[in-house]
């Protein structure tokens, strides 16, 4: 095999966290290693300078850390006395996550569609949802919209239904921290954001990290104390139930480091989806962005038509392509999730989409050349 066939063949990362690590340089572990200096594991100077860099990023009043984005979900919730006889609307096409912290606090999750084009909460959905969780003899008292692939979710819709219903939004943005809904960044669209610093993340740490951005300053109080065992005063003054929910130092560190490079990163994401929508549009459904939004590009995610992913998904890792599938299988068809309501006339959109998507590699380093052999694997695969 000659060289430049075997360069042809050499395995693409689906995220190159190594090249974003070669970017920075020696900025993180300096900045590691000035916490392993101070040794201030917990509660660290970082986490409240990374807090509040974090707010000023996207102009929330407040940032809360918390030590996963789940924990985020979850401690809103908390702070809401959301829990049994509640209902809380969630979309189907999701990461469990959105809705295992609905059912951890007591409440029951009641699924609802998404749309087509977006993959996100359809309105008219969620309108029928909150009917589902009367009829349950459910209480509807809140609603996680989920900001798919880093795309916003149609907050203005939501927003409508929230309001005549009655109902808190708690935005499921684990996905999007950095995307745009007309004119304001997420962490500013729901009166509670729920952010995720997974490594693989837009803005992800070096373990598991999130925050709750909020203008809500009795929200923040609330949220500081349950991620401290609900602490009062002190630590040893507990005054409500509340858990282990804090954002490591170290991970708040390496954090700050990210978070000088993040918009630069989000404009050179939103360069390759670009090129891979100029690349594939005339021959697979390319993900479309509503007018007005921009999105992080968490996934680059195409449809194809049912019965083809498989075959797909082989043919490009002959190619060293990797791919992957979010989600296969919707939150109302898991095991752990099949027993809770969902809308009356069901949720054939995000069935549908269960059986199309496919995800293509996706982050700010990934190079021309490669990308181009990705689109030319991926015009390759169509025609067979
Ligand atoms: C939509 C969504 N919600 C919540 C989470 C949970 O975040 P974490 O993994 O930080 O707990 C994730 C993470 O993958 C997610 O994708």
């Amino acid at each position: 095999m000659n060289t430049r066939a075997r360069v042809d063949l050499a395995p693409i990362p689906f995220i190159d966290l190594a090249a974003q690590r070669r970017r920075l340089g020696s900025a993180i572990d300096e900045a590691i290693a000035r916490v392993t200096a101070h040794c201030r594991f917990i509660d660290g100077p970082e986490v409240a300078a990374f807090e509040a860099e974090l707010a000023a990023f996207c102009g929330a009043r407040f940032a809360v850390g918390c030590a996963s984005g789940t924990d985020a979900l979850l401690l809103v919730l908390m702070a809401k006395g959301i829990g049994r006889g509640d209902a809380v609307i969630c979309p189907a096409f999701t990461f469990c996550a959105t809705a295992e912290v609905v059912v951890l606090t007591g409440a029951t999750p009641v699924f609802a569609d998404v749309d087509a084009e977006t993959f996100n909460l359809d309105g008219a959905s969620l309108k029928r949802a909150v009917a589902a969780a009367k009829r349950h003899d459910l209480k509807a008292k809140a609603v996680i919209p989920v900001d798919l692939f880093g795309l916003p979710a149609d907050h203005d819709a939501v927003a409508a239904v929230a309001k005549a219903e009655n109902l808190f939004v708690l935005d499921d943005a684990a996905q999007a921290f950095g995307a745009t809904y007309r004119g304001r960044k997420l962490g500013t669209l729901a009166p509670a954001t729920a952010t995720s610093f997974f490594p693989a993340k837009p803005l992800g740490c070096y373990g598991d990290g999130g925050a709750v951005l909020t203008d809500d300053a009795r929200l923040v109080e609330l949220l500081k104390s349950l991620r401290v065992h609900g602490q009062g005063s002190d630590k040893y003054d507990n005054v409500r139930i509340g858990m282990t929910g804090r954002l490591d130092t170290i991970q708040a560190a390496v954090l700050i480091e990210k978070l000088k490079i993040f918009a630069d990163e989000i404009a050179a994401r939103d360069v390759v989806a670009r090129r891979y929508a100029t690349g594939l549009q005339d021959v697979v459904t390319v993900p479309g962005v509503p007018e007005g939004l921009a999105s992080v590009w968490a996934q680059y995610t195409i449809r194809l038509p049912e019965g083809r992913r498989d075959g797909f998904a082989a043919a490009l890792k002959q190619k060293g392509v990797p791919t992957a599938i979010y989600y296969p299988k919707p939150l109302h068809r898991l095991e752990a999730y099949r027993n809770f309501p969902v809308v009356d006339n069901g949720i054939p959109v995000t069935d549908r989409l269960a059986g199309e998507v496919i995800s293509l590699p996706m982050h700010a380093y990934l190079d021309a050349p490669t990308q181009d052999r990705i689109i030319e694997a991926v015009r390759e695969a169509l025609k067979s």
